[in-house]
Parts: structure tokens; sequence; C-alpha cells
């Protein structure tokens, strides 16, 4: 029997330490265990004294990612496996997750890196479809805002008695910084687009997680939204955003296991984001006229000062239509926090929970957040903090 409910891997990194301090408050603390895991021994030691301090104790699981005997010893002790340990391409996430699928262990982590979710795709996705274990991907806002607020839309257009055919999804609010390992994260992209590794089309093709899916022949670029113009359903100016290339393949792959290919999906940002971002940073002098500046090239476990990680917010709003676009649905995805950091932590706390505690449907594989868990998360994400994190309404 597992000894821990949750395991925590990566515990030792900048959002790591926001997740532990997020489970360590947790109202639902008293039914769950869990354990921090990672491969220093002194930070853990460090980091689990401070959740002492706040009144949990988890226990320490000490772990060498690269060695499968050390990884089988950590997943045994897990019910669910948290992974917070990237770029996930070079910490030896794959490990972990072969680990799981075998097992029929959940597991999570926060991964943007296509050729990495797509390798786990090719190797586990019909082992922890037979074993029941859910590999969530991308359970930070990458991809959860995204995945949830399209999945609403399509639900949402259903009830209309209309079929989604197109999709669209505007960010009007993203406001945040960067961190150490998301820095990292980008530069393991670049390296892998300029090595020889794949054929070229690889990195251009907007169902690279969608293997053998039904393609919309309009699908033609990964993110959909590539030039600024403005758009008459969202009544906003919107141009191209840096993480659509990860939530857009994420995206597909939801439509693609749920059924509702072909459709197209294209997610841009909208001007007033910006305006409202670059608002933040400059307000605050970058941070000097609070004593806290952003850091402009974070290293590992650095990331957005916490008064930038509690003045930060973001807004999605996603327009489904069918393929006459008489019939449309518009919903929108808010929350509070720093999108990348502050409520990522919370995004992925709560999907680690959802995965232990609730009742989603059965049914394992290489999944995504929409996929594994859907409306259950969507209700638990709503119901956090007081229902003061993240809100999911219609508009029309
Ligand atoms: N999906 C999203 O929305 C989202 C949002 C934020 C971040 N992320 C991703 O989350 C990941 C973590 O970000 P972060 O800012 O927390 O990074 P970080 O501060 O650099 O932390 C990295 C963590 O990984 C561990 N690690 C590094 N190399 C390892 C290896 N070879 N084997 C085992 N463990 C290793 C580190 O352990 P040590 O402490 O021992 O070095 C640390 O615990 C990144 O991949 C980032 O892109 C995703």
């Amino acid at each position: 029997m597992a000894a821990f409910d949750l395991v925590l891997h990566g515990a030792t990194g900048f959002v790591g330490q926001l997740v532990v301090d997020y489970l360590a408050l947790h109202p639902e603390g008293n039914r769950f265990s869990w354990a921090i895991a990672g491969r220093n021994p002194d930070k853990l030691a460090r980091i689990r004294r401070s959740a002492a301090a706040r009144g949990s104790e988890p226990g320490v699981i000490v772990t060498q990612a690269a060695d499968k005997a050390s990884v089988e010893a950590m997943v045994s002790d897990a019910r669910v496996v948290l992974n917070a340990a990237g770029p996930y391409s070079e910490c030896h996430a794959d490990n972990i997750v072969g680990v799981c699928a075998v097992s029929g262990t959940h597991y999570a982590d926060l991964s943007g890196e296509y050729w990495y979710q797509r390798r786990l795709i090719d190797q586990y996705h019909e082992e922890a479809d037979r074993s029941g274990a859910k590999i969530v991907l991308a359970a930070g806002v990458d991809s959860i805002p995204s995945d949830l607020g399209v999945q609403l839309a399509i639900e949402h257009l259903a009830s209309k008695g209309g079929r989604a055919r197109h999709i669209k999804s505007l960010f009007t609010s993203y406001a945040g910084s960067f961190s150490g390992g998301t820095r990292r994260s980008m530069q393991a992209r670049k390296r892998i687009a300029q090595s020889e590794e794949y054929e070229p089309g690889f990195h251009t093709d907007p169902y690279v997680l969608a293997p053998g899916a039904e393609r919309s022949d309009d699908d033609e670029t990964v993110s959909g939204w590539d030039s600024r113009r403005f758009d008459a359903d969202f009544r906003r100016f919107g141009g191209p955003f840096f993480m659509a290339p990860i939530n857009a393949r994420v995206v597909r792959r939801s439509l693609a296991l749920g059924g509702h290919l072909p459709c197209t999906y294209a997610e841009g940002i909208s001007t007033g984001a910006w305006l409202k971002a670059s608002w933040l940073w400059l307000s605050r002098g970058f941070g000097y006229f609070v004593g806290a500046p952003i850091p402009m090239k974070p290293e590992s476990g650095e990331g957005p000062p916490p008064w930038l990680q509690r003045a930060g917010s973001f807004c999605l709003r996603v327009y489904a239509s069918t393929g006459d676009r008489t019939r449309s649905a518009l919903v929108e995805v808010r929350g509070a926090g720093d999108p990348g950091y502050l409520a990522t932590s919370k995004m992925f706390s709560e999907l680690g929970l959802a995965l232990l505690l609730d009742e989603a449907a059965p049914g394992g594989g290489v999944l995504t957040p929409a996929t594994a868990l859907g409306p259950v998360l969507r209700q638990r994400l709503a119901n956090a903090e007081g229902s003061k994190f993240i809100n999911f309404r219609i508009l029309d």
C-alpha cells in the first residue's frame, strides 16, 4: 500500500515551493497525506521545515529521477504523483511517467514541451489506458484555462443545439512574469527546434499531440492567430500570444480525444492585455519602487517577486461556433494571481487533489486536464479559496 496519497516531485523548484506553501495550508489537509520529493536532501529538509511552520508535516523522499529503481521506490509510495521538476525533456520525467503508466498511478506535470509530450503519447498512452493511470500534461496556466474554457464553450454550444466547428480563444488579461525554470524550458525548445532529431514538419505540426486525428484544413499554423487584427466576435484587437503554441496543441489533443474534430482552433492575446501587463510593471518601476525588482534573467529557483505574484491575474474568453456560424457560445475564465506561478501552483495542486479525492470519469491514458478531469476540475477550481480564485462564466 502506498505510504502517501500525494507525492510532489521537484518540490525544491520555484513552482514546487509555491505548491508546498499551498498544500501546507489547504483546507482539506486532513483528507490527504503527502510527501515532498527531489534530488537534494538538504533543500528538501529546509522546505519541510517551512511546511511544518505552516502546520503541515509532509514526508520526505530523496529520489534520483535518472535512476529507475529510485523512481520505482518513489512511485510505489504514492497514489498520485505531481511532478514540478522541469524542463521535463531534460529532467528524466519520462522515467517517472513510465513507472506510473505501468503501475496505474495517477500523474500530472506542468510540461509545455511538445516533443516530450508526444514521446509520452507514443510510448505510454496505451499502457496507461490499460492500467487506468491518468497521466495529465500541461497542468498549469498552460493549459488549464484554455483547455477547460474550450470544453465549457463546447458544452454550452451543445446546450443550444450546436456542434462546435470553429473555436478561438483570446487572453484579455495576462499579467505576470517568468521563472528560471520557464527560461530553461524555452531554451530547451529552441535547442530541439534547431536539432536534427525530428523532421522539420514535426515542429510546425498543429496536430503533433493528436496523432491520427481528423484534421481541419483551416488549421494551418500551430497557434492559429498569427497577426494583429480586430476580431468582431471578441470586439477587441488581438495578436499572437507566446504561450499559444503550447495551449493550442494541448487543446487539439482534447478535441481529438473528446471526438470533437474536425474543428479549428486559434488562440491569441488582446492588445489591452499587453497594456494592462505593461502598466502593472511600470507603475511599480519594475519592482524597484517596492524594493523587489522583477528578475529579468531568473536562475533556477527564482521567479516573479511576491508583490507581482499577488497583483498578477489572467482572463481568457473562448468563442465557439457551428460550421455555418449561425450559432455560437461565449465563455470566460478569469483567475487571480501571476498566471505562471501563484495561479499555476494552485491549479496544479487542485488538479492533484482532484485526481486523489474527486469522482472523475474512469479511464487512463496520456491525457489533458479537460479529458482527465473536465467538469470535476472546473468545479474544484471554482470552489477553491472560497470561490475567489477562478471564475468560469457563460457570457452568451
Ligand atoms: N504549465 C505551466 O503553466 C507552467 C508554469 C510555470 C512553470 N512551468 C514549468 O515548470 C517547470 C519548473 O519550473 P520552475 O520555475 O519551478 O523551475 P526551477 O525553479 O528551475 O525548478 C526546477 C526543479 O527541477 C529539479 N531538477 C532540475 N534538474 C533536474 C534533474 N536533472 N533531475 C531531477 N530534478 C531536477 C530542481 O531540483 P534542484 O532544486 O535539486 O535543482 C527543481 O526542483 C519548468 O519546466 C517550467 O517550464 C510550467
